[in-house]
C-alpha cells in the first residue's frame, strides 16, 4: 500500500462516526444471509460466521452506542426497541443453535433474516436520526472508535493504540 492510500484509509478512519461503522456491518451480515437464503438450504459454515459476527455486533453496539441514548429522553424510547429487537435476534439464534434438524434452523434462520432486516431499517432510520440530535460530532467519532476498541477486546485482539478507552457506560435500564 503506497503512502498516499495509507493516509487516506487513515483518515477515513479517524473520521468515521458510530454509523459509519454500524452500517458497514449491517452490509456484510446481510450480504451472508443473503448467499444462505440464495442456496435455499442451511450453510452451517456461512451461518456460523454470519451468527458469530452479529453476536458481537449486538453487544458491542448495546455497551457502547445504545447505552448513550437510552437514558435521554429524546432518544429513549426507540432504544428500548431496539434493547427488544435485539433479544430477538439472540433468542432465535439460540433456537438455530439448538436445533439438530437442518429443516429446522433454516426455517428459523428465514426469520432470523426478517428480523434483523427490520431491525437494520429502524435503527438505521429512527435510531440514527434520534442519536444525531442527541450525540455531538465528537461523540459520534468517539463512540465509533470505543466500538472498534470493544469488538477487539471481545474478540480478544490488542486494541489500537491511536483509540482511547472507553468510559464505563450507564447500565441500561430499559423499564
Ligand atoms: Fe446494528
Ligand atoms: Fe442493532
Amino acid at each position: 500500500m503506497d503512502e498516499e492510500m495509507k493516509k487516506e484509509e487513515e483518515s477515513i478512519r479517524k473520521n468515521a462516526t458510530i454509523y459509519d461503522l454500524l452500517k458497514l456491518e449491517h452490509k456484510d451480515v446481510k450480504k451472508l444471509f443473503k448467499q444462505i437464503l440464495d442456496s435455499e438450504s442451511f450453510q452451517s459454515n456461512i451461518y456460523n460466521q454470519a451468527s458469530k459476527s452479529l453476536a458481537i455486533h449486538l453487544d458491542a453496539e448495546e455497551k457502547v452506542f445504545y447505552t448513550q441514548l437510552i437514558n435521554n429522553r429524546e432518544s429513549r424510547s426507540e432504544t428500548i426497541e431496539g434493547f427488544e429487537e435485539h433479544d430477538v435476534a439472540r433468542k432465535i439464534m439460540k433456537d438455530i443453535d439448538d436445533s439438530t434438524d437442518n429443516d429446522v434452523k433454516f426455517a428459523k434462520f428465514k426469520v432470523l433474516t426478517e428480523v434483523v432486516s427490520q431491525h437494520v431499517d429502524d435503527e438505521e432510520g429512527d435510531i440514527y436520526r434520534k442519536a444525531k440530535k442527541v450525540l455531538s460530532k465528537e461523540q459520534e467519532q468517539e463512540i465509533a472508535k470505543q466500538f472498534m476498541n470493544e469488538k477487539m477486546s471481545m474478540m480478544n485482539l490488542p486494541s489500537s493504540p491511536s483509540a482511547t478507552n472507553p468510559q464505563p457506560s450507564p447500565t441500561p435500564t430499559p423499564m
